[in-house]
């Protein structure tokens, strides 16, 4: 028998196997693929270097992924006297009798607890039923594209079930003051708010975060005790660690004291994200403005990135170096979310939105104007932009900002996680306290 589980039968008529989500103008939805060796025999070249993209994406960063030719033939060659890797992906031209039989003699050689992936050339629903009964995790039908590889390989070490497991979103200034933190805070409330959807707030700004300060809290533990020790951080720790904003916010703050020095290690910022996405579906990370490695990982490793820029030269030419690395870092992603903030600051000279728009060659999703007024007040008591005026201008752009990033309608469904228990702890304790 090949894989140690039966893939869950998703109702097979009802599945389009040829349906990708290029094909609809989506970015793949794939999870993260944990550190596991895939071996590809194909068939096809065309495949193989498909497959060869999709091992380079930011996805299957931790995977050890080999691909060469010869299908079902080369492998069961190949594995006659050498152990089988986690996930064989193997390629059949063949029809459906011939690619069943085919698989059987794949089997013999393959150990308990190998998942296959298997590619074909016939879009066969019966065909598909009969591989995941031979214990064949999932079935592709050629021709692959990038997003559809990912995600097929992604869904064998992912539930469907457990969709819910948290997108990272990282917010990053294109200079220092840019309003990032600002951005980040905001959104992340309106996410909170209108999406009743539970947000983490993990503020890696260590010495100067002004997370705490934005949301009146003054915890005495919280992110920095969580990456000093990341191999202890479960969900009990971190509901520890967390402090309660609102209903559905939460925050992971800064420790701001300079007793010490902070140096992140770039796994331990890992591990921590990790745990907090397995626990909350929503993580906004408020990057300071560093290009330290840990802070360059963050940013591209996560489901989503926003940058804030002000109108100006120096802003301009960091958000033009900033997506030029994330779209060689990231081909398989959608575009950062460009925010042009505090717009028509009075006296000063500006580069228009138009122009900004076209040197970087990507529209702001939003336009921020410079208030003083609303932003000072909102800063220095501690609340959000929404809190102070819900109907202001820049109210709304964080509401649509958080709509863009979470893509309403769909996660609405989802709304009632798996999250719920840790979040329905922490607001018991908190209500104990
Ligand atoms: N649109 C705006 N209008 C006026 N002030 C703003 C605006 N956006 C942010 N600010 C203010 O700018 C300052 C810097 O913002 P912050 O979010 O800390 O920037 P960053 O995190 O990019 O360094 C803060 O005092 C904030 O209140
Ligand atoms: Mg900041």
């Amino acid at each position: 028998m090949i894989g140690d589980s039966v893939h869950a039968l998703r109702s097979a008529p009802e599945r389009d196997l040829t349906a990708t989500p290029e094909a609809a103008g989506e970015e793949p939805r794939a999870r993260p693929i944990p550190r596991v060796n895939i071996q590809a025999f194909c068939e096809d070249q065309e495949t193989a270097s498909v497959i060869q993209k999709a091992s380079e994406d930011r996805r299957l960063s931790k995977a050890h992924v080999t691909v060469q030719m010869g299908g079902v033939e080369a492998a069961v060659a190949f594995y006659h006297n050498t152990s089988t890797p986690n996930l064989i992906v193997i390629e059949s031209l063949l029809d459906r009798i011939e690619m069943i039989s085919d698989f059987e003699r794949l089997a013999e050689v393959c150990d308990p607890g190998t998942k296959v992936v298997a590619i074909g050339h016939v879009n066969d629903v019966l065909l598909y039923r009969e591989l995941l009964h031979q214990g064949v995790n999932e079935y592709i039908v050629a021709p692959l594209n990038v997003a559809q590889t990912i995600e097929s390989i992604s869904s064998v070490y992912n539930d469907p079930e457990a969709a819910s497991v948290g997108q990272v979103i990282a917010f990053i200034g294109a200079k220092g003051g840019s309003g990032s933190s600002t951005v980040c805070h905001n959104t992340a409330f309106a996410i909170a708010g209108t999406l009743e959807s539970d947000v983490v707030i993990a503020d890696l700004d260590l010495p100067f975060g002004t997370a705490g300060l934005d949301f009146n809290q003054d915890p005495l533990q919280g992110i920095a005790d969580a990456l000093a020790s990341p191999e202890r951080l479960d969900e009990i720790l971190l509901d520890r660690l967390l402090s309660r904003c609102s209903d559905h916010l939460s925050l992971f703050a800064a420790p701001t004291a300079l007793d010490r020095p902070y140096d992140v290690d770039v796994t331990a910022c890992e591990t921590v994200l990790d745990v907090v996405r397995a626990n909350v579906p929503w993580v906004a990370v408020d990057v300071p403005h560093t290009w330290a490695a840990w802070a360059k990982e963050v940013v591209l490793k996560s489901d989503h990135v926003v940058i804030t820029a002000t109108p100006d030269l120096a802003s301009l030419r960091n958000t033009k170096n900033l997506l030029d690395q994330l779209k060689v870092a990231r081909p398989n992603d959608r575009p950062p979310l460009l925010v042009l903030n505090q717009v028509g600051l009075p006296k000063r000279p500006e580069i228009s939105a138009k122009a900004f728009a076209k040197a970087v060659e990507l529209d702001p999703k939003l336009i921020i104007d410079f208030d003083a007024q609303l932003f000072g007040i909102a800063a220095n008591n501690g609340q959000m932009i929404g809190e102070v005026s819900d109907k202001s201008k820049p109210a709304d752009a964080f509401r649509a900002l958080a709509d863009l990033l979470t893509d309403r309608s769909e996660q609405r469904a989802k709304r009632s996680s798996l999250l719920g228990p840790l979040l329905d702890r922490l607001r018991l304790m908190k209500a104990r306290a």
